[in-house]
């Protein structure tokens, strides 16, 4: 396996858009199989994904592993562990906007080191914008480089949080957002669009100055968070720690809002930051 990150970063970006190339034919491919409620499920589409990006990333890198978010539970744990080194990827982040024919999903696959994001590409097929980064190189959206907005007023600021698929768990994300009118007396531009992958990504380029969430996953993460950092942003827990990419917790964005945020949502209620 090389240890060249850009190298990684060309061969993935090739594996991204052709699965997103295939998404973008799939459109009728959404019969679907709940998971844990009749919100949360995986279409027909999310599994061929899956397969394509599995099966080109085993042709590129033979020995790597690939865990995805549509293997068993068990395959999966091994991404938990601390020295975990491989291939992470969403097939389809923001599968309920792809049911709903929203045109707003996107495809992820990170590489981890002994447990650390090196390299990752989110690719937007409706857009064909993919943003990109490998560890200490910056991050770029179709090749130009991107940065975190200069935002430091949380008067002007662009703020999004998005569901959950565990009611208790949403509404904490709604009660955060919130707390954030209660606690300073300002209610931002608000967002809650429905795939924290590219929202995590619109943060890297800008387009929204700050995310806070308390339900993603791994691979929601893997290659975003990496993103954002390259890109000059912060991604920490909700509870102001430096984020590893296996937290559930987040709150990204440019510097100073995040600043302006982690102070509000200390006098709020701290049932709030898990
Ligand atoms: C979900 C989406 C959604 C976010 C959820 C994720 P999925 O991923 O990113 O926007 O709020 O937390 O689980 O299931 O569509 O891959
Ligand atoms: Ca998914
Ligand atoms: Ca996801």
């Amino acid at each position: 396996m090389t240890t060249d990150f850009d190298e990684i970063v060309t061969v993935i970006d090739g594996i991204a858009r052709k699965a997103g190339e295939f998404m973008l034919g799939a459109q009728d491919d959404t019969a679907q199989t709940d998971k844990s409620n009749r919100k949360d499920f995986v279409t027909v589409a999310d599994i061929k994904s899956q397969n394509i990006i599995v099966e080109e990333l085993q042709k590129a890198f033979p020995d790597a592993l690939v865990l995805s978010e549509e293997h068993d539970e068990a395959t999966r744990a091994k991404m938990y562990e601390d020295d975990f080194t491989g291939f992470v990827i969403d097939p389809i982040d923001g599968t309920y906007n792809f049911k709903r024919d929203m045109r707003e999903s996107a495809i992820s696959i990170g590489y981890i080191e002994q447990g650390s994001p090196k390299a990752g590409v989110v690719y937007d097929p409706y857009k064909d914008e993919l943003y990109a980064a490998a560890v200490g190189k910056g991050a770029t959206r179709n090749g130009k480089p991107i940065h975190v907005s200069d935002q430091a007023e949380l008067e002007a600021a662009s703020i999004a949080t998005s569901n959950s698929y565990d009611d208790e768990a949403m509404a904490r994300n709604l009660r955060r957002h919130l707390a954030i009118y209660e606690q300073t007396g300002v209610m931002p531009w608000t967002n809650c669009p429905g795939s924290g992958v590219l929202i995590l990504s619109y943060v890297a380029c800008g387009r929204f100055d700050a995310y806070h969430h308390n339900g993603l996953k791994p691979w929601d993460n893997a290659a975003a968070f990496l993103i954002i950092r390259e890109a000059g942003g912060v991604v920490h827990t909700l509870e102001g720690h430096d984020a590893p990419f296996t937290s559930n917790t987040v709150l990204a964005g440019t510097p100073k809002v995040v600043e302006a945020l982690e102070a509000a949502f200390a006098k709020a209620d701290p049932a709030l930051l898990s």
